[in-house]
C-alpha cells in the first residue's frame, strides 16, 4: 500500500501536463526521505527535441527547493497500460539516490525496487559525497 494522497495528487497532476504535440499526459511525484512531495508533468515543445519527461520536471523541482535526495518517484499518464520512467530519466533518478518506482494505472499499483528497472547506472567516480 501507498498512501492515498500520492495516488490522488499523482492523478490529478495529469490536468496540468503541456502534451498538445503527442497526447501523452504524464505527471509525476518525486518524494524525499522525510516525506516531502514535489510534482512534474511532462512538458512539450513545438521544436519536439525540447521536451522534457514529467519525472525529470519532479526531480528539478525538488531541487530547485533544496533537496538533495529524492527516495521516491510515483508517475501516471493517461496511457492504457502502465507508463515506465524513459532512460534519460533512470539516469537522472540515479544522481539523487531513489530507490523506488511506482507506477499508478487506474487502480493497480505497481511497486519496481530503481534497481532492478536500471541495474547498471553511469556513475562519475569524481562526485564527493
Ligand atoms: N514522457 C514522460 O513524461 N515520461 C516518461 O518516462 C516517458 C515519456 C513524456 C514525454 C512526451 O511528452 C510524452 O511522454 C510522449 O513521449
Amino acid at each position: 500500500m501507498i498512501p492515498r494522497e500520492w495516488v490522488e495528487l499523482v492523478k490529478d497532476g495529469l490536468k496540468n501536463s503541456y502534451a498538445p504535440y503527442s497526447g501523452v499526459k504524464v505527471s509525476a511525484l518525486a518524494i524525499t526521505p522525510d516525506g516531502k512531495v514535489y510534482r512534474g508533468v511532462n512538458v512539450e515543445n513545438a521544436s519536439l527535441g525540447l521536451t522534457v519527461c514529467a519525472e525529470r520536471v519532479a526531480i528539478f523541482n525538488a531541487v530547485s527547493n533544496g533537496e538533495k535526495r529524492i527516495k521516491t518517484i510515483v508517475l501516471t499518464s493517461n496511457l492504457d497500460k502502465p507508463i515506465y520512467p524513459c532512460g534519460a530519466c533512470l539516469q537522472v533518478m540515479n544522481e539523487f539516490g531513489v530507490e523506488e518506482v511506482i507506477i499508478v494505472h487506474g487502480d493497480r499499483v505497481i511497486r519496481h525496487s530503481f534497481n532492478e528497472l536500471f541495474p547498471r547506472p553511469f556513475s562519475d567516480w569524481r562526485k564527493q559525497g
